[in-house]
């Protein structure tokens, strides 16, 4: 079963181009790492699968549906999360709101089943501790994993994640990376995930995009991760080191936002 088909896709925002001409599939179970410069469409093409963004032609499909007909497949996990913080919700409350927004009704009280459910969540994420702690107070990689159990919460059988590792300290990007692990192998989800820094992601990743607008490389991180293709969006400097088996990939490449720079 194919998880995604893109054909010839190209989206645009009020007919400027965004991203053109791309065509990849990805089989169910997979992890896809799509990585790219600022502006060169990562969240674009991520918004466009989950259906949020409707402004494309070509095709693209999600387990052969349309993507606004594949909705309730579909975990989002966005670049910068959407949470109105000023609102003190408990970690085990945003969690819970995963599994109420998907049923489209509106509660003042949140179900019991749906309560359990998210303890179960968190507990997978490995925070069963932190449900009665408020969101905003918790640390950015238990920020994150909080995000992650309420997307799990509508048991997705694909998950859109818009740069789950920015803004964290090494060892808040292994505990997330590791979650990340788990929900593949434990699951079996289907996942897509955007990054700058590709580099705490290559074990999880069996298939790397490289885009810019366009598409310039698809397929095994060491097919797409080689000198020729990475200096060709990243400029000269930008090297591939094989280092005990493993691949290190050195863009120069930083997350910037203009709402200021992170790492
Ligand atoms: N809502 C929008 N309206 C108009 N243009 C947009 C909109 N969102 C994105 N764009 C444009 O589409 C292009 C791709 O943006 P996108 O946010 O997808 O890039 P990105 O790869 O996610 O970048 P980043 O690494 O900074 O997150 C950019 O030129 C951007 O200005
Ligand atoms: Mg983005």
């Amino acid at each position: 079963m194919k998880a995604i088909k893109a054909r010839n896709l190209s989206i645009t925002y009020n007919g400027k181009p965004a991203l053109t001409d791309v065509s990849f599939e990805l089989d169910e179970g997979r992890t896809l790492l799509l990585l790219g410069p600022n502006g060169a469409g990562k969240t674009t093409l991520l918004r466009t699968i989950a259906c949020f963004h409707r402004e494309y032609t070509g095709e693209l499909s999600v387990f052969s549906r349309e993507p606004c007909n594949a909705r309730e497949l579909i975990g989002y996990v966005p670049q910068s999360h959407s949470l109105n913080e000023k609102v003190p919700l408990t970690a085990l409350e945003v969690v819970a709101m995963g599994g109420i927004y998907k049923r489209g009704f509106v509660h003042f009280k949140i179900p019991p089943e749906i309560l359990e459910k998210a303890e179960s969540a968190l507990e997978f994420v490995g925070l069963g501790g932190v449900g009665n702690r408020l969101f905003r107070e918790l640390s950015g990689g238990q920020k994150q994993r909080v995000l992650l159990a309420r997307a799990l919460m509508s048991d997705p059988r694909l998950l859109l994640l818009d740069e789950p590792l920015a803004a964290l300290d090494p060892s808040a990007r292994a505990e997330v990376t590791n979650v990340l692990d788990r929900i593949k192998k434990e699951k079996g989800v289907t996942m897509v995930i955007t990054t700058h820094d590709i580099n705490p992601l290559l074990e999880i990743g069996d298939l790397v995009m490289l885009i810019n607008k366009r598409l310039i490389a698809f397929g095994r991180p060491e097919e797409v991760l080689v000198d020729e293709v990475i200096k060709s969006v990243y400029g000269p400097m930008a090297r591939v080191i094989p280092a005990g088996g493993k691949i290190y990939c050195i863009t120069g490449d930083f997350h910037i936002h203009s709402g200021g720079g992170e790492r």
